[in-house]
């Protein structure tokens, strides 16, 4: 299939999908063929962060599982990648065993191996491409390489629009939020919440300053894991320059609607210049590095309301 067709059915498809209420993500297409959705990464990364990245998003890294998913990957890997996208199969468990992320044995998978592969090379090729003339082969999962992440149909959306039952809607806010008491550095933490379609928290007023101290208050020190428990990373930093506190959509703290650092806070933004909120909510400057807990905040979808509105839900 072409690469002109194969763009002419992703429109097709996702135009008619929107009456079907065959929505999953803005940025992810269905394809009847698959009876899913697929979103194509073409920033190549490491195995293990395709891998993660589409886990976050609520996918799986694709693997040619079946006909209609090996014949839609080699169609890409031949018109767009032709040195390789990454598949979901790896044997990073235990050398030799090769399995899709989802379990399945490679020997149920319609894969041919290009000549003289799987070679293991120097014993640390792991991870599965696909080449651009259908063939696999055996990498270092270090290696960088673009990817696809697959969602297999149904899903079924909660009020913020997501998969995620841990995105709860605050009517306080008309926003969504998610604590995530599994501690990351800030820059993981920004990659965690992007991959769920959210962002990390940017607070616009006291009220949201109350409502994120309140969601905070619900994990106590001892629920959350990481080094910092008593702040949590959100969405600004001093960006560019010492002091200089913005959101990460690029609004000064104060034109975003609330900028209360806590008493004696900042008081070391020169090494410590991401942005943290207290328990009680007010603004820290928190190191980058540090795993803490974060904030991941998300707009209710329309495509949920819509969906709602043409009771296809
Ligand atoms: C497919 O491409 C790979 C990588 O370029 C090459 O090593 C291999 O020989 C090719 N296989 C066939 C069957 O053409």
């Amino acid at each position: 299939m072409s690469i002109k067709i194969f763009l002419t059915l992703f429109v097709i498809f996702s135009s008619k999908s929107i009456l079907e209420s065959k929505e999953y993500r803005y940025d992810y297409r269905y394809i009847s063929d698959i009876d899913g959705w697929i979103k194509i990464h073409l920033f190549p990364a490491k195995w293990q962060d395709a891998r993660l990245r589409c886990q976050l998003e609520g996918a799986v890294l694709a693997s040619p599982e079946t006909p209609a998913l090996a014949l839609i990957l080699k169609s890409m890997a031949a018109e767009r990648f032709p040195c390789g996208l990454y598949t979901g199969v790896h044997a990073t468990f235990s050398p030799g065993d090769y399995f899709s992320v989802e379990g399945t044995p490679i020997a149920r998978m319609p894969i041919e191996w290009a000549p003289n592969e799987p070679d293991n090379h120097e014993g640390k090729e792991e991870c599965i491409i696909l080449q651009g003339n259908g063939t696999a082969a055996d990498v270092v999962c270090t290696d960088l390489y673009p990817y696809v992440c697959y969602r297999r149909s149904p899903v079924t959306l909660n009020e913020c629009g997501s998969v995620d039952p841990e995105y709860h809607y605050d009517s306080r806010t008309g926003s969504c939020y998610k604590f995530h008491d599994v501690g990351k550095s800030w820059s993981r933490a920004f990659m965690a919440c992007a991959s769920e379609g959210a962002y990390l928290a940017i607070i616009n007023s006291n009220v949201e300053a109350n409502a994120l101290s309140g969601l905070y208050g619900k994990y106590p020190d001892y629920q959350i894991s990481g080094k910092v428990k008593h702040a949590a990373h959100i969405g600004f930093l001093s960006w560019g320059d010492i002091g200089t506190w913005t959101t990460i959509h690029g609004q000064s703290i104060k034109a975003a609607g609330y900028s209360k650092f806590a008493k004696g806070q900042p008081d070391s933004p020169d090494v410590t210049p991401c942005g943290g909120m207290f328990r009680n909510g007010e603004l820290d400057d928190f190191s980058c590095q540090a795993t803490g807990p974060f904030i991941c905040e998300k707009t209710p979808d329309s495509l949920y309301e819509n969906a709602i509105r043409l009771n296809h839900l």
